[in-house]
């Protein structure tokens, strides 16, 4: 009897190591939420590894206190508002600013200390990259396949890991829980009748015992199922992702510096179901007179050289010759490496939401994030592109993503389109729902209905 008592407290014990292992799983989800929050606001201009358009940050907690003998103070200080840091006089906030050609870094008012914090926890511990699939890697594009497949990989390790100690604590807690009952059994009259019931060999104890193996089994199919479903949830998401293209043409030199107009390029975007990529023709429009770059700014690492040599290969694709002034007919046509790519059962309409979306997006936006403003609707899902040297995408696109920007969005309902063809549902909706004074987001005009967005 007492060895029963005694593997009960074992037990409890084994349970207890095990919840403050998932325990200190969720203590270390600071570099995690660290890691996401790099990625949704830093890596537009930094890497941990290598320079970008700013210097690399991996361990520049260590490097600032070693170097400048500064500590994270100057760092919280600087990632908040830099601009006011270098105000300040601040010696080394002047310093790296001169030295990276006085290029801005974007300040950010709205992470507090705790995000901060986790950043740089990220940056002095960054996860270590699981090994790749050799399989899969060899299969596809070795380098934006795997950046895919490890942005799957983190968010997906954490959870499963969690989730299975979860499971397996119950299963511990449920033996337990049996055993009790059985120590209670013991000390009762009942023995006797238990006694009857004992197993006598393998096969029997098999027999009455057959129903954990089942619930363990049971237990894995759940695993698979939820493993299968996640898989599917990040069908075609790779948020972060910027494939290499045949033409290095940075959005930060056309639409940041030079203020070129998003629908100069993409001027399908308001009329179409898509938003193309502009033909070689369209950049000979202005290419045709600027065949050398003379700009001011330079990305770390590029120099004027490397940007003619880009400027040159738009003759070559278009058959130009500038020396000439004439076309010679030979064409190469230049293939864009394509970033955004819905699933084909997805139905998803820009001048849905560049026209007649536009003043609510970009409203419902600049509510949403009072610190980054927006005055371009397309920087509402694409991100602010006019900073980015090469573009990557800057959400997940997953369906989740429309959907909280359909409930938390608020349909303007005096642009042209919805005021004539909405007229009459406005009306039975302020009706139906009064407490929302007539306010009235696009789930409300159908923006959930899986027709909507499926084919
Ligand atoms: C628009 C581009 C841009 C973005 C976005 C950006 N930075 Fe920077 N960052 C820079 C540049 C450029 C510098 C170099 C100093 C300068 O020119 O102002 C820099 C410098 C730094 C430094 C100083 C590094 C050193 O060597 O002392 C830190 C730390 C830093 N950034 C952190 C961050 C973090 C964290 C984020 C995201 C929350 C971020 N930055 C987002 C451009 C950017
Ligand atoms: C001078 C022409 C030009 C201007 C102006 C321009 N773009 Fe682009 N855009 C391109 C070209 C060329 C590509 C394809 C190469 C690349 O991905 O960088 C592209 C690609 C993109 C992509 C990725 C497309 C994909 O493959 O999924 C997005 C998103 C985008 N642009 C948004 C914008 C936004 C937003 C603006 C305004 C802030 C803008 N562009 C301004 C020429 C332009
Ligand atoms: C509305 C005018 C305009 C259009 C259209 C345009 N560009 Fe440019 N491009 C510029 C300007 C301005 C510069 C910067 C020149 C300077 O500062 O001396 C530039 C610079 C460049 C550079 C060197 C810097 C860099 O981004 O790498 C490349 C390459 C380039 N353009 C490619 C393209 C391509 C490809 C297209 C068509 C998809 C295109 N441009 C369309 C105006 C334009
Ligand atoms: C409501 C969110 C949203 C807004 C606003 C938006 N886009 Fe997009 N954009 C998307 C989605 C989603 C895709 C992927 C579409 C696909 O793969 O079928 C995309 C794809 C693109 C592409 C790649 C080509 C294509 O159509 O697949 C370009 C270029 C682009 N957008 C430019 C723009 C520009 C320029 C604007 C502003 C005029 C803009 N977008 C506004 C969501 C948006
Ligand atoms: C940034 C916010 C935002 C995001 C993200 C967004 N939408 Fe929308 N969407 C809107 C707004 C606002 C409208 C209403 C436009 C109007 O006034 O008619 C809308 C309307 C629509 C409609 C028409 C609904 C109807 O009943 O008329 C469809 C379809 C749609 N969106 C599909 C998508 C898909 C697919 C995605 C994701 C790939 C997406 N949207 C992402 C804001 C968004
Ligand atoms: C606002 C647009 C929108 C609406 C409404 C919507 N979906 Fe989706 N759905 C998407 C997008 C976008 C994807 C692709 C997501 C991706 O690539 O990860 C998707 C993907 C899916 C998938 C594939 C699995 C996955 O998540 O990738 C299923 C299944 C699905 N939707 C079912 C539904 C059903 C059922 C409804 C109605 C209750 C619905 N959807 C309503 C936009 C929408």
């Amino acid at each position: 009897m007492i060895s029963w008592r005694k593997h009960y407290k074992k037990g409890l014990v084994a349970i207890g190591l095990l919840l403050s292992t998932s325990a200190s799983i969720y203590a270390q989800g600071d570099a995690a939420n660290g890691e996401k929050l790099f990625k949704a606001n830093c890596t537009a201009c930094h890497a941990l590894d290598k320079q970008l358009v700013g210097p690399a940050l991996g361990g520049i907690v260590e490097k600032v206190k070693t170097e400048q003998n500064l500590d994270t103070d100057w760092l919280h200080k600087w990632i908040k508002d830099n601009k006011a840091l270098r105000a300040s006089g601040d010696k080394y906030a002047n310093e790296i600013f001169e030295k990276f050609n006085k290029v801005e870094m974007t300040p950010f008012p709205n992470l507090s200390e705790q995000d901060i914090t986790d950043i740089l926890e990220y940056t002095s511990n960054p996860p270590k990259p699981a090994e790749p699939a050799a399989d899969a890697a060899a299969a596809t594009d070795a380098n934006s396949f795997t950046a895919m497949e490890q942005a799957k990989r983190d968010s997906m390790n954490g959870k499963v890991i969690i989730i299975s100690l979860l499971a397996i604590c119950g299963l511990l807690i449920w033996l337990l829980v049996r055993l009790r009952q059985l120590v209670k059994l013991q000390q009762t009259e009942e023995l006797e009748g238990l006694n009857a019931t004992r197993a006598t060999s393998f096969s029997d104890l098999y027999k009455k015992y057959s129903y954990v193996g089942k619930g363990i089994l049971t237990l894995l199919a759940i695993f698979a199922a939820y493993g299968i479903w996640n898989w599917l949830m990040w069908i075609g998401v790779y948020k972060g992702y910027k494939p290499e293209q045949p033409i290095y043409f940075s959005h930060k030199i056309h639409a940041g510096i030079n203020k070129i107009d998003c629908q100069m390029c993409h001027s399908s975007a308001k009329y179409g179901k898509v938003s193309e990529i502009p033909s070689m023709n369209v950049c000979m429009n202005c290419h045709r007179n600027i065949s050398e770059y003379q700009g001011k700014y330079f990305e770390p690492g590029k120099d004027k050289a490397f940007y003619d040599a880009e400027i040159q290969k738009i003759y070559a694709a278009t058959g130009w010759d500038a020396g000439k002034q004439q076309y010679t007919g030979k064409t190469n046509p230049v293939e864009w490496v394509r970033i955004h790519n819905m699933p084909d059962f997805v139905y998803f309409n820009h001048s849905q939401h560049v026209v007649a979306g536009e003043q609510a997006i970009i409203n419902s936006f600049n509510k949403k994030n009072p610190d980054a403003k927006i005055d371009v609707v397309c920087k509402a899902c694409h991100g602010q592109v006019d900073t980015m040297n090469v573009v990557q995408m800057a959400n997940d696109f997953t369906m989740g993503w429309c959907i909280e920007c359909h409930r938390t969005t608020e349909v303007d309902m005096n642009n042209g389109y919805n005021k004539e063809y909405f007229k009459n549902l406005h009306d039975k909706l302020k009706k139906q729902y009064p407490q929302t004074e007539g306010k009235i987001t696009v789930d409300a005009i159908g923006g959930l209905e899986c027709g909507k967005c499926h084919y």
